[in-house]
């Protein structure tokens, strides 16, 4: 069969899609019951949920941008310290280690252990292995908790854990998006430290929360993939006041 080039799919791409794909790894998620798995497709990986796909490989320009965007306001500052939950593929953390300085500190909460793991296996290459960075530390537990444990401790603080405010992946997360959860991240940020939130879409009800916790506010609507490409997710950049 010859394939010819359509729509942004290459036969390469044709072939790829044929190929089955092939679970790796599974583990539980704590507090959910539920289950997390790791498949691969030739060169691409997908972590899924029984509700559905959670991240893929091939998309991460949302991802980038919600470090990218949250990392650029606070650069200039010295020693900065950042907290990143979860770590999914580690594009968020890579993204910010690259924005930051030499000097940074930068936390990673990951509720699943198993993503730890697998970031340090054949996930690793991915985001060029973010996690041998000397400025990461990792931290295997809810950044719920995390963030609770500290105050006026942090320049940024990125979420994505979810779907977004509406997530799918754990009952647990709903806090971290309600008055309480949004009350401890801003008490766990420096003055004029930032709250980066990744989403699926748009949700005004988080965006009035946001105002109501003392945020001044900043939506922004990114592409999926690099170039420019794939459907639009929302990351909102609040910031605490000095
Ligand atoms: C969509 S992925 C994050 C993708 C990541 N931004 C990247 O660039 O690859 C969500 C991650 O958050 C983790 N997670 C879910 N709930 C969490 C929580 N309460 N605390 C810490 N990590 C959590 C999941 O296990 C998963 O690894």
């Amino acid at each position: 069969m010859v394939i010819e080039e359509t729509e942004g799919f290459s036969p390469q791409m044709f072939e790829v899609f044929m190929i089955p794909w092939k679970l790796i790894d599974r583990a539980q998620v704590p507090g959910h019951g539920g289950e997390m798995c790791l498949y691969q497709r030739g060169g691409e990986f997908t972590i899924r949920l029984a509700a559905g796909e959670l991240m893929n490989s091939r998309a991460h320009g949302s991802e980038d941008a919600l470090a990218e965007l949250a990392c650029a306001r606070i650069a200039d500052r010295p020693c900065p310290r950042v907290l990143i939950g979860g770590l999914g593929m580690g594009y968020t953390t890579a993204a910010a280690l690259r924005r930051l300085r030499a000097d940074a500190q930068v936390l990673v909460a990951e509720l699943v252990p198993a993503v730890v793991k697998w970031n340090r296996g054949p996930l690793g290459e991915f985001a060029g292995h973010p996690l041998q960075d000397a400025r990461v530390t990792v931290c295997e537990a809810d950044v719920a908790l995390v963030l609770q444990a500290e105050q006026r401790a942090y320049d940024a603080i990125l979420l994505d854990v979810d779907n977004g405010p509406e997530g799918f992946s754990r009952k647990g997360n709903d806090w971290l998006y309600a008055r309480a959860g949004l009350a401890a991240a801003f008490a766990a940020l420096r003055p004029a430290g930032v709250l980066a939130v990744w989403s699926a879409g748009p949700d005004r009800a988080f965006t009035k929360r946001l105002h109501q916790a003392g945020f001044t506010v900043n939506e922004v609507r990114v592409r999926a993939r690099a170039s420019n490409k794939g459907g639009r997710h929302t990351i909102w950049l609040a910031v605490r006041g000095s």
